[in-house]
């Protein structure tokens, strides 16, 4: 059975990329594309030799028409597993429809607290005492909602502030997501 092959898609530093990558999970990283041209997450991926693509915001008339030209480089990798690893756009119908229950997300929060933008600003606001990470499949329907795949809470202290709050979860994340993605991808390859 060949491995799976897997495309990470990324908008921006990369952390969570580095993490996929150094996990060598049981499949084939095919690519990596970026919403962003100048996301540090694709130099990630050139220096460990996975091939990048991006395309700009800017150059598409559309969001149907930004996403159709990331379907073609889905298509040209020969995707079949998307992971996002700090993806910053929604997911257009005919990517979902693409790849249906193929999407994984990690969410900085403990869904379904506190979904889409500024999840830590959220937890802070609401006062919780925990908040934590998400690994969850990306379904159409509520952003953030799809079935949930694993999750670990983080303690919030009373001090943080967003960037305390986080680094404590980004810590989890390195962790959750490497570990959930094999889960998956080995029942994929089953
Ligand atoms: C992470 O906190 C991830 O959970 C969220 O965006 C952030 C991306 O960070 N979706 P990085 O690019 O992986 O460092």
């Amino acid at each position: 059975m060949p491995l799976p092959r897997l495309a990470i898609l990324v908008s921006g530093r990369g952390s969570n990329l580095r993490a996929l990558l150094d996990a060598e999970l049981p499949a084939r990283v095919v690519g990596v594309f970026s919403s962003r041209p100048d996301a540090p997450a694709l130099h990630i991926a050139s220096a460990r030799g996975v091939p990048t693509a991006s395309q700009a915001v800017q150059d598409h008339a559309s969001r149907a028409a930004f996403d159709e030209a990331l379907l073609q480089q889905l298509d040209a990798w020969e995707a079949d597993v998307i992971a996002l690893a700090g993806y910053m756009r929604i997911l257009t119908e005919p990517v979902l429809a693409r790849f249906p229950e193929r999407i994984v997300n990690i969410h900085p929060s403990l869904l379904p607290a506190f979904p889409g933008l500024h999840p830590h600003r959220q937890a802070l606001e609401r006062g919780v005492a925990w908040s934590g990470a998400t690994v969850h499949l990306v379904e159409p329907g509520d952003v953030d909602g799809g079935r949930i795949l694993a999750q670990e809470p983080v303690r919030v202290h009373p001090e943080d502030d967003e960037a305390a709050l986080a680094a404590r979860i980004l810590e989890v994340e390195h962790r959750l997501y490497p570990a959930a993605l094999r889960d998956f991808l080995a029942a994929f390859a089953a």
